[in-house]
């Protein structure tokens, strides 16, 4: 039998994330990880020592500090990047110029819907495929909640909802991916929705402290978000950044997932729940299994395909441009803008009100 393929990678950004990629295509027999970037020299140093030591393969990995000229020269099947969510439009030409077949990157997609229309021309122009870092959904207590659901065992869904104590930039598109999921991608056509706080719109995951909207998606399922300070607390979540509350509301019950809570779920058979912590060295090994399988064989998308992530930006940019421009705005975006900056000149100079005290160590602004 032929042997499958073992696809080339390159990772640039050698931080938390990027450690949690680059291992994980490290451990994968699909993969051959040949080079890793970092700005930060020290950091880089650091990942080598710790991936080749973690690596039986031959040769190494290759090292640098400058991302362009590593990737051009090795010209990877798969270009990989987990910078801050500044950089994402250039690292996305990089990966197309570069050959590769497809790109994987972290949420956000990107830090405007220009920005993100733009890479989304890029990548159709080119055929690559593309895949955004939503692999919470990989969690046991996730595929529960989904399975939950899409058993009919909570009847005809209207309702999905999300909270989250983190700030959007973090983790709305967190909320709005595994919703949609759970509503099975049905497109969305309008968004209302308002913020408050502006002590994150100088962070680099750039946001207002505090966003909260509805969604109306085409199948008449409502959605429901709300992101940052002024969210409620999820007291089955421990730590800070796990609290967030991901759920369907139906006919006869709903079924919802806490991040770090396990989930939980009422059905005309009962009450039922279960435990679940979001974990990467459980979700990382599938997340980038396939991966492989897409590169394999176009018949299997990703289910973190760039497509889905980008209907989320939609989401989230209609959501902040409701925020500056008032009212409901009309899904899919016709033209691309600035929302950031758009934000900046629009919230309201007042604190924002937390609801939990142990948010104030977060929203000191
Ligand atoms: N999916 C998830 O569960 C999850 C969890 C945490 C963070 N994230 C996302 O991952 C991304 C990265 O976050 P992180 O926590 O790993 O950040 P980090 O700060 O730990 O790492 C980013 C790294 O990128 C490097 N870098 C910056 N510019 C570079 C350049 N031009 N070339 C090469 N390297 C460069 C930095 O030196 C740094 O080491 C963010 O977008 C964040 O939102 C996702």
């Amino acid at each position: 039998m032929k042997e499958p393929k073992t696809y080339r990678v390159v990772v640039v950004g050698m931080g938390k994330r990027g450690m949690h990629h680059a291992a994980a295509f490290a451990a994968n027999s699909r993969f051959e990880l040949v080079g890793i970037c970092d700005i930060d020299q020290k950091r880089l140093d650091d990942a080598e020592k710790r991936l080749n030591d973690a690596s039986a393969k031959p040769g190494g990995v290759r090292a640098s500090t400058k991302a362009e000229s590593l990737t051009l020269e090795l010209k990877p099947d798969l270009f990989c990047f987990c910078t801050l969510p500044n950089l994402r439009l250039p690292f996305i030409t990089l990966g197309i110029e570069s050959g590769a077949k497809l790109i994987a990157f972290e949420k956000p997609v990107a830090m405007s819907s220009a920005e993100g229309m733009a890479m989304k021309q890029a990548l159709d122009a080119a055929g690559t495929k593309a895949v955004v870092s939503h692999q919470h959904r990989y969690g046991e207590h996730y595929k529960k909640v989904k399975s939950i659901i899409a058993s009919g065992a909570i009847g005809q869904v209207h309702t999905v909802y999300g909270t989250a104590t983190g700030w959007a930039a973090h983790m709305l598109s967190h909320l709005v991916d595994y919703t949609s999921w759970f509503n099975d991608y049905a497109p969305a056509e309008w968004v209302m929705a308002q913020a408050a706080g502006r002590g994150k719109l100088a962070d680099l995951h750039t946001s207002p402290d505090y966003v909260a909207g509805v969604v109306h998606y085409a199948n008449g399922v409502r959605g429901v978000y709300d992101c940052g300070a002024g969210a409620p607390d999820v007291p089955e979540a421990s730590a800070w950044w796990r609290k967030c509350r991901i759920g369907a509301m139906g006919s006869a019950g709903y079924a919802e997932v806490q991040t770090g809570g396990g989930w939980r779920s009422v059905t005309k058979d009962g009450v039922a729940s279960g435990p679940g912590n979001m974990d990467y060295d459980h979700d990382m090994p599938v997340y980038v299994q396939e991966m492989a399988d897409w590169l394999d064989d176009d018949r299997r998308p990703h289910p973190c395909a760039f497509d889905h992530a980008y209907h989320g930006l939609q989401i989230m940019s209609g959501m902040y441009r409701s925020v500056v421009e008032g009212g409901q705005i009309a899904l899919p975006l016709a033209s691309g803008m600035d929302e950031i900056a758009a934000l900046k000149a629009r919230v309201p100079d007042r604190k924002v009100l937390m609801t939990l005290a142990d948010s104030a160590k977060e929203y000191k602004e």
